[in-house]
Formats: structure tokens, sequence, C-alpha cells
């Protein structure tokens, strides 16, 4: 990439920026994916120098595989091009005269702009407004560009989301904006359309005749951990369920886009979201995590910045249905908690399995018992799996349950996996849209979970507790029974 480029990051003393977006950018700088003319300018309320911003910057730079003295040198290189602004987010006049500073800092001319806003979602509309009408955040896809990356939480449900749909298409085109869901920059996200249409013996059996249920699971040990104030405005629905894991529904899902352009996809995930049936407050099993015995965690109520009666549900499990031919009567069971006894995400294809003839044949479970699943494990350490029945090796018929495995550590030792946002950032540099989201997929999200999260809001009942570190409430059981799930063991995320 040989134009000059200015990366401002909105926020920049914040969580998001400090622990992903710098460290980010700068394994994108260090690794030479950057162009030679680029600076990144730090913007945000606190009076800091610019000094003073590099060293907080400095703390959270990783070098990873990068040798330690190139690092050293790579990281000061990298230092010497941040800049700070100090500028109150909704302030028209502090963006004119940070404008004058950027422009300053490219030299005098224009460089193209990519502003990442990494602010609390409450003064999302205020700030672009305020760029828009200093003249920060220019309307159009001239070159040299202007981009604005914005991330979730967008909304709390349907009609906030329209809101701030509006106050962003009033001053900036759609071509300008990239949504950011970072799932979709994850090496295994990424997979999931490569592993099913470059693969087209999947296709046939990528249907209800063949799958019995889809599991998608999403788990952290750690509660809240200081982030108390934003989850508990938002909770485990809107905070995971309703954007990173049904970005990956929407994925598994769709029918096959007619190429890879941006819009060809994305018109496939607006129609499988499209056709899900709106949940209701009987498809979810809520949860909110409580301090146990012997556990060194705190329960949720006792986080700091959580009020004592809160009933913002940190765990959800939810069932939802596909209303197309290829996934008519297939459920999707979705589970998200923090909080507990595993830390992964994952999704499971569970396929049918009638085989007979071996019937008779000792097994260590019988062949009928033994479900062909197809693990795609996100994280930690990514791996596809296939299970799979075959005969144990031996004198003798004995059959027995194994996986076709492909685990990325070993298979691509030497293969540095980014970081989501790294590819995700040189995505918005080069233009690519794919991984972003489109406006109408959100709305079709949030038409999905609007009718639950009411009923929710209006019966102000506590979430069911479980302990913390514990595999989450036992009524995911009895959720998932309904609709013929039985597996226990997958439930409590065994591996
Ligand atoms: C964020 C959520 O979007 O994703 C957090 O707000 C969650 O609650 C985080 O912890 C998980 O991201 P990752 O990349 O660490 O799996």
């Amino acid at each position: 990439m040989s134009t000059s480029l200015t990366i401002i990051v909105v926020g920049a003393t914040g969580d998001l920026a400090r622990r992903k977006l710098f460290p980010a950018l700068f394994a994108c700088f260090a690794r030479g994916h950057l162009p030679a003319d680029v600076r990144f300018v730090g913007l945000a309320r606190t009076a800091l120098t610019a000094e003073a911003f590099r060293q907080k910057l400095a703390e959270g730079l990783r070098c990873e595989e990068i040798e330690a003295g190139s690092c050293s040198l790579q990281a000061g290189e990298f230092l010497q091009r941040c800049h700070y602004i100090r500028c109150e987010y909704e302030d028209a006049a502090g963006y004119t005269a940070a404008a004058a500073q950027l422009l300053h800092a490219e030299g005098g001319h224009r460089a193209n702009r990519l502003i990442y806003l990494a602010v609390p979602p409450f003064v999302f509309g205020g700030a672009v407004r305020a760029m828009a009408t200093s003249g920060f955040l220019p309307r159009g896809a001239a070159t040299p560009w202007t981009r604005l990356v914005i991330e979730k939480p967008f909304g709390r449900d349907r009609a906030s989301y329209a809101e701030l749909a509006a106050a962003l298409a009033a001053v900036c085109d759609e071509e300008q904006l990239f949504r950011i869901d970072h799932y979709l920059g994850k090496e295994m996200v990424q997979n999931l359309l490569v592993l099913r249409f470059a693969n087209s013996f999947f296709e046939p059996v990528w249907q209800r005749t063949c799958i019995s249920h889809v599991h998608i699971a999403w788990s952290e040990k750690q509660g809240v951990a200081g982030r108390a104030g934003y989850f508990d405005q938002y909770g485990i629905l809107r905070d995971v369920m309703q954007n990173h894991l049904m970005q990956m529904l929407s994925l598994i899902a769709m029918e096959p886009p007619a190429s890879l352009a941006a819009d060809a996809i994305r018109d496939q995930k607006v129609a499988v979201l499209r056709a899900i049936v709106p949940l209701e407050r009987d498809d979810l099993v809520v949860g909110q995590y409580v301090a146990a015995t012997g556990a060194a965690q705190r329960g949720y109520l006792q986080e700091e910045g959580v009020p004592v009666s809160s009933i913002t549900p940190t765990y959800a499990a939810a069932v939802v249905r596909v209303a197309t031919p290829r996934w008519q009567g297939v459920p999707f069971l979705l589970t998200a908690g923090k909080g507990l006894c595993t830390a992964r995400t994952e999704v499971r294809i569970h396929f049918r399995n009638d085989a007979t003839l071996f019937d008779g044949v000792t097994a260590d479970i019988p062949c009928h018992a033994v479900t062909n699943e197809l693990l795609i494990r996100v994280q930690p350490a990514e791996k596809l799996a296939l299970r799979i029945i075959s005969k144990v090796p031996g004198v003798g018929m004995q059959l027995g349950s194994t996986e076709l495995d492909l685990s990325y550590r070993e298979k691509y030792p030497t293969q540095r996996i980014a970081d989501a946002y790294e590819n995700l950032l040189l995505d918005v540099i080069r233009g690519d849209r794919s991984l972003f989201i489109r406006s109408d997929e959100l709305a079709a999200a949030w038409d999905i979970f609007t009718p639950a999260l009411q009923q929710l809001a209006a019966q102000q009942q506590p979430p069911l507790p479980y302990a913390i570190g514990s595999c989450g409430p036992a009524a995911l059981h009895a959720l998932a029974a309904t609709h013929g799930i039985f597996d226990t063991a997958e439930l409590e995320g065994a591996p």
C-alpha cells in the first residue's frame, strides 16, 4: 500500500483501544502491512502529552514471534508515529481544531483517513454529528477517502438501532461505513464459507435430512472483569448472542452466494436472518453467575459497578428456528455465558446416523448413539474435526468412535494466526467490505431478539443463578430436550 494514511482512534485511552486496536495496528505495522507513509492518532478527552500517550501504548504492544531486537526497533518507530489530540467527543469546534492538527501531522497534504470510533455507545450519535458539522468527517467516498469504523453495541433493540442508523445515514454514505463484528475477522469464522462452498460434497448433506441439530457454543471463564458498567446495560444476549453468535449462524445457515462479492455474501446472510422465527421468552434460558464456595471470583452482583438488584443475564441459551426449506425442523441451539467452567467458541454440526448394519457388532457405544459430528472450534486452539465410527485396529471386529482431526497448531505449526482486528483493519484500508455488517443485517438480527428482550424486560424476573465456574443453569438441559437434544456432556462443555 503506497498511499499516505492516517489512522485515528477516537476514544484512544479506553479499554478497546489499549487492549485490541493499538496492539493490532502495531502488529500490522511491524509486519509491513501498512503504507510507509502512515501515522496513528489517538483522540480522547483526557489531557495527555504525546509522550505520556506513547508510554501508555508501549505497555500494550506485543511482539509475539518477532525477534526481540527487531521488535524494540519496530516498537520505537511505531510509537514515534503515534500522536495524541485532546478533544471532547461531541464538540464540533474541538474537531475543527483536531482537523488542523491532523493536516499538520500529514505534512499539509490530506491523507486517506480511517476513523475508528472506540467510544461508549451513548456518544456515537453526538460524536458523528459533531465530526460531520466540523468537516472532520466529510461525506462521500472521494479520494483521499475518509472511512468510519464503528463497533457494537449497535443499539439495544430494533427501535434504538433504527435511531442510530438514521444518525449515521444523516452524516455519511454507506460506502464509508464499516460496522465491525470482530468475530467475522477470526480465522475459523472466515473459514466457514470456504469449508462449506469450496468442498462441494458438503452441499447435499448440509440440510435437514442429514443434520439433526446445530449447537453454537460460546463461553468464558472470567466474569465481567472490570466491564460491569457497560455489561450491566446490555447483558449477554445483546453483548454476544445477537451479534457474534448470529453472525456465525448466518454463515452456517445461508444459501450459497452467487459470487464472493461483499454484497452477494451479505444478501444471503440477510435472507437467512430474515427467515429466522423471532425469539420468544419461552425459547430462552437466562442465568446470572453467583459466588461459589472456594471460587476466587465474585458473583455478578458483587462485581464493582453492578447494582445490587441487577437482573442482567450473564448466561443465555436460545433455540433458534430457521424457516427455510433447507432447515425446516432443525433446531439451532445457541449458548453463551460468562463465569462458566470452560472458555471456548465452537460450532457443532450434528449429522443424523441411522446406520443399523453393525448393530450386532461389539462397539464402545452403539453406532446409532454416535453422532457424526463436525466440530469447528473457533477458539482456543483452532480445530476442525469430524467424529466417525471406525474399526478398532486388531483382530476381530470391534467398532469405536474416533475423530478425523485437523488441529491448526499441529498442521500449521509455523503459521501465525492473525488477531481478528488485524484482519479487519487491513480490510477497511483495502476497502473490502465482505467481513463487515450491512445495516439490513443488523435490523434483521434485532428483529429476532427484540420480542424476547421486551418480554424479559416486562417480566422483571431474576435470571436463574448458577455458581461461577459451573457449567451454567441446569434448565438448559430441559430446553434442549424439548428440541430433541440430549447430549449432556456436550451441553456441559465437554471437549
Ligand atoms: C466482546 C464482548 O464483543 O467480545 C465481550 O463485548 C467478550 O464481553 C469479547 O468478552 C470476547 O472476544 P474474544 O475475541 O476475546 O473472544
